[in-house]
């Protein structure tokens, strides 16, 4: 594909884009640009990775095709108050959670943006992204920003930005809810008596290992938890305490309340 993409913001999600670029060959280190206001971070991922760095957004951003916007939220007005009117044919990629395509097209005077939802997984090629295009961005743009999100994994492509909101309460942030699992099993094996590291083990593949096991078998959940619960057995037990607890009701009030926070994000100023 052979692009100039430049990054603002080159931090843990920057970083991982960079990486899956690079990998899938892309564009060649050459070819990227990074600008952060970190001068530590730009000289190491100069070193690491080859790449171009810039402590000037604006000048990052000259003679691309691809600008990566990977910056907290909380940065976002001043690197939009810096950018502004400085984008020409380029498609602006944001990855910034609650920033909706229509506050990006406003904020940086430009029409060309794809909004981006990618999760954790993604710095090691194993994320999930939702994307959603402008009705602006041509077709050599859209086939840019798959190939740069497929890059981090699986990538699927919405046309309803609502959406969005739901997979950052759903996949984007859904990496802590996992860990938090997997944290908490780890612990609970500790406590009957296991050896952390061999608990550590035992539990990370029981969790890789029912992922897969449900995506090969393309059955229901609830299907292929009744096959391993014996009437009056050891499963059942454990399965009753995690319901006395409200483990299922946790899960949906906990998603809404983050589909929630993700919307306020929009509030008054990001609409
Ligand atoms: N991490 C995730 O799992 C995840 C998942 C989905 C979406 N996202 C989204 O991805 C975006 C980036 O997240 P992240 O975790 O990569 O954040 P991060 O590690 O904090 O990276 C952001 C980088 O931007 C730099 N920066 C700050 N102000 C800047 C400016 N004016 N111009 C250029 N660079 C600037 C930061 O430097 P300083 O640290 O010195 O401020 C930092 O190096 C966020 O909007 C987040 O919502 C993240």
């Amino acid at each position: 594909m052979k692009i100039g993409i430049a990054f603002i913001g080159g931090g843990v999600m920057g970083e991982a884009m960079i990486n899956g670029i690079l990998e899938r060959k892309l564009a060649s280190p050459g070819d990227i640009t990074v600008s952060d206001v970190d001068p530590e971070r730009l000289n190491g991922l100069s070193q690491k990775y080859g790449v171009r760095v810039s402590k000037d957004n604006r000048a990052a951003v000259q003679q691309t095709d691809v600008v990566v916007l990977a910056v907290k939220p909380q940065t976002l007005d001043e690197v939009m108050a810096d950018l502004s009117g400085q984008l020409k044919q380029q498609l602006l990629l944001s990855i910034v959670a609650g920033a909706s395509l229509s506050f990006l097209c406003e904020g940086f005077s430009h029409r060309q943006v794809v909004r981006a939802m990618p999760n954790a997984a993604a710095r090691i090629g194993e994320g999930i992204t939702l994307w959603m295009a402008t009705k602006q961005v041509g077709k050599r743009q859209r086939a840019w920003a798959c190939s740069i999100l497929a890059a981090l994994g699986k990538e699927i492509c919405i046309e309803e930005e609502k959406f969005i909101d739901m997979a950052t309460a759903v996949s984007g942030s859904g990496p802590a809810y996992i860990l938090l699992v997997i944290e908490a099993i780890i612990d609970a094996a500790v406590h009957i008596g296991l050896p952390r590291t061999l608990a550590e083990e035992m539990t990370l593949q029981t969790v890789l290992g029912t992922a897969r096991l449900v995506k090969v078998t393309g059955k229901h959940p609830a299907e292929l938890r009744n096959a391993v619960t014996s009437p009056g057995g050891t499963t059942a037990e454990a399965l009753l305490q995690l319901e006395r607890g409200g483990l299922r009701a946790l899960f949906g009030q906990a998603i809404v309340a983050a589909h929630e926070k993700a919307k306020s994000l929009q509030g008054p100023r990001l609409k």
